[in-house]
């Protein structure tokens, strides 16, 4: 049975079809990224999977239950974890509370204690390498350590599907590479299926996900293994908005 099950879903925005009858599976501990032109859906995708917005047509399941009108905190609480692409932490608190918060909010959440969570948050700090900020105010972070307490955060949540959305967004290469190591360490060590939505750094795609599901306006284009996906001459044309082969090398 696939973690997640993605049925023929639309969404439409007015008379704009921003999600075009798309359907996906993935499976438990998994590690797909969805790349696509700015405007493709894939945002709107995500917001659907982790309900910020219900589907007008369509079934989402997760494992074998139907979560296609479920708000965001029961999908949660089931174990669909995410990274937003503005972090928003509470700044006024330390790294371990905002960490902490995540704890309490997520699958464990009803049955831990504050200290249980402080715990926890101890746990993922140190697997995200944010041990010497654990005391510091969030609002003091640099972007991209409040982008790794996002993830920690998250991560403290439990969830067994993530979505990180452009979680290596502003990086330079080097921080990119540490962050593919560490995204593959924990989808290794505690087994969570990750969807990465990456635009524009191949490097990422390449270096992280075994599967591709590329958008086109609204739709899904192509579903592959990553060599393949990223050599598809219908992914090249839309990228360079010509047929591949007469695009200018
Ligand atoms: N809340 C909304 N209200 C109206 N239209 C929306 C809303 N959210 C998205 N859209 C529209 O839906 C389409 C898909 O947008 P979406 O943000 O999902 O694309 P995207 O693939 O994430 O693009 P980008 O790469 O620019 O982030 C776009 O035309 C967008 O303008
Ligand atoms: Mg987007």
């Amino acid at each position: 049975m696939s973690l997640l099950r993605v049925e023929n879903v639309t969404k439409r925005f007015g008379g704009l079809v921003a999600v075009d009858n798309v359907t996906v599976e993935i499976s438990h501990g998994e590690m797909m990224a969805i790349v696509g032109p700015n405007g493709a859906g894939k945002t709107t995708l995500f917001n659907l999977i982790n309900g910020v917005f219900f589907p007008d047509e369509g079934k989402i399941w997760f494992e074998d239950v139907d979560v296609t009108h479920y708000p965001a905190y029961k999908r949660a609480h089931l174990g669909i974890g995410r990274t937003f692409q503005i972090s928003r932490p509470f700044a006024s608190a330390t790294v371990q509370e905002n960490i902490a918060i995540g704890a309490m909010f997520g699958a464990a959440g009803s049955e831990i204690s504050v200290d249980q969570a402080m715990e926890m948050a101890d746990h993922y700090i140190g697997l995200i390498g944010l041990s010497s900020h654990r005391d510091k105010l969030a609002g003091g972070l640099t972007p991209i350590e409040k982008k790794m307490m996002e993830i920690a955060r998250a991560l403290a949540m439990k969830p067994r599907l993530l979505l990180m959305d452009e979680a290596m967004a502003g990086m330079n290469p080097k921080d990119i590479d540490k962050m593919v190591d560490f995204i593959k360490r924990i989808r290794d060590e505690e087994g969570i299926a990750i969807v990465a939505l990456v635009e524009h750094i191949m490097r990422a795609v390449a270096g992280l996900a075994e599967r591709v599901l590329v958008m086109h306006q609204g739709a899904k284009l192509v579903d592959e293994p990553t060599k393949a996906a990223l050599s598809d001459p219908r992914v090249i044309e839309v990228y360079l908005g010509v047929p591949p082969g007469e695009a200018d090398a």
